[in-house]
């Protein structure tokens, strides 16, 4: 007869070797909520003052002085790089910015219909085929690494965009920047600099943002001392999902369904009363409003002064208003999704697209992860509480009535 588990059995099997002391046992807190699972010295939230520094800089000075490019060497290396440092790592980042025609002819394998994420993971993890593995924890290849993940995860972005439309890439171009050139290879057209300018500040709001999801994803993976083509992949996969990078598509969903300012008190209270979340809105961690949230509304204003106003953006400012008024006891406002999908609108970047435009700037905030986690690596293990039986005996196929349930998780 099965037993059920019980907390004092142990199933370790004895190796002769003294027992290490236990660490202390902790209790469960689902979603590891408030558990440190790393020492980082790359950046920090308070949630409660809605601060975010990256290396100690305020993500507001960052985002009103800085690159992404210059940004993200802050980032992985911990310190501004020289001008001598900055030329040498944006002119690497221009020359790898291509991809191998092998990788654009797997793309044209891929169903048009599916989405640009799974592209992204399968083509993030391809790319783990061409370059060389295993070299690892070696500074030089950590840099070629960082620098080709850096150059190409654009360019594959820009590629499945043009396959899935049934055109060949659009090669990148040497004398545009990184953000301009994103630009460029989805539109085919050279950026309006403001433009160029803002979409560069989102992939800085976007690039690093402590232990959520998708790093700790990145961490787990890089623990095994695997490559980080595969770091980066498992990452993507996990910043897809709608309660993490891919809110920012249904942000625009839901401003869609809302159709119009009157509309939005009713659907938001129906919302709250189905107890169904309020897509971009509400943090982990943030208990007022996102500073990022706050950077990103600015931006959008500036574009709509200069390209015009996008029709849902009143819309966004009464879900706001109202969602503020209803949850804001609760810490519920608006996070960094909430008005990003607006302003990628107003560049003409299609909604499927938002998610793997958050990882092009992600990628800098994991791989800084990556590097720090094989300073000090320890592979992640960690344990949980069995809540199964023991002693289940085995029953013959004859014997078995179903109990399978498919209706219930
Ligand atoms: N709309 C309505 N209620 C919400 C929302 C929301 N968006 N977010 C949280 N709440 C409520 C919950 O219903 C819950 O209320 P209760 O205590 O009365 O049951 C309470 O706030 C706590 O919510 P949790 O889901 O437990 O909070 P958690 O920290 O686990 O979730 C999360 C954070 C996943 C971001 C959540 O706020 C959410 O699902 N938001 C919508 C999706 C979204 O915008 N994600 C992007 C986050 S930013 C990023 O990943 C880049």
């Amino acid at each position: 007869m099965a037993t059920p588990a019980t907390s004092d059995r142990t199933h370790g099997q004895s190796t002769g070797e003294p027992a290490k002391a236990a660490p202390p046992v902790c209790e469960f807190r689902p979603g590891l909520e408030g558990v440190p699972a790393t020492q980082s010295a790359i950046s920090f939230v308070d949630g409660k003052n809605g601060i975010l520094e990256y290396r100690g800089m305020a993500i507001e000075e960052l985002a009103a002085h800085s690159t992404f490019l210059e940004t993200t060497f802050l980032l992985i290396w911990g310190c501004l790089p020289t001008h001598e440092e900055l030329a040498e790592f944006e002119h690497d980042i221009r020359y790898h910015r291509r991809i191998k025609f092998r990788i654009r002819d797997m793309m044209k394998c891929f169903p048009d219909s599916g989405h640009p994420m799974d592209a992204l993971q399968a083509s993030a993890a391809a790319l783990g085929l061409f370059y060389s593995r295993r070299a690892l924890p070696n500074p030089a290849y950590i840099r070629q690494a960082a620098i080709r993940l850096l150059a190409k995860i654009p360019t594959m972005v820009a590629a499945f965009q043009s396959v899935r439309k049934g055109n060949d890439p659009i090669q990148p171009r040497d004398d545009l920047g990184y953000a301009a050139n994103f630009l460029y290879m989805l539109n085919e057209k050279e950026p309006d600099p403001l433009a160029a300018r803002v979409f560069d500040t989102c992939l800085i709001l976007h690039a690093e943002h402590t232990i959520n999801a998708s790093t700790f994803s990145a961490m787990v993976t890089a623990s095994t001392m695997t490559d980080p083509y595969a770091v980066v992949a498992s990452a993507v996969g996990t910043l897809a999902g709608p309660l993490h990078g891919g809110a920012n598509e249904e942000v625009i969903d839901m401003l869609e369904a809302i159709g119009s300012v009157e509309n939005v008190e009713p659907y938001i209270d129906r919302c709250i009363a189905e107890k169904q979340k309020i897509m971009g809105f509400g943090h982990r961690v943030y208990k007022v409003k996102d500073p990022r949230a706050t950077v990103l509304q600015s931006l959008a204003e500036q574009l709509f002064d200069k390209l015009g106003r996008d029709r849902y953006y009143d819309l966004a400012l009464e879900v706001e208003r109202v969602v503020s008024d209803r949850l804001g006891h609760k810490g519920i406002y608006p996070n960094v999704d909430f008005y990003s999908g607006l302003v990628y609108r107003r560049l003409g970047i299609p909604t499927d697209l938002f998610t793997p435009v958050f990882a092009i700037a992600r990628v800098s905030g994991w791989l800084a992860h990556w590097r720090e986690q094989l300073a000090t690596n320890r592979i992640f293990r960690p344990t949980q509480i069995y809540t199964g039986e023991h002693h289940v005996p085995y029953e013959s196929i004859e014997q078995r009535q179903s109990k399978a349930s498919f209706d219930t998780f």
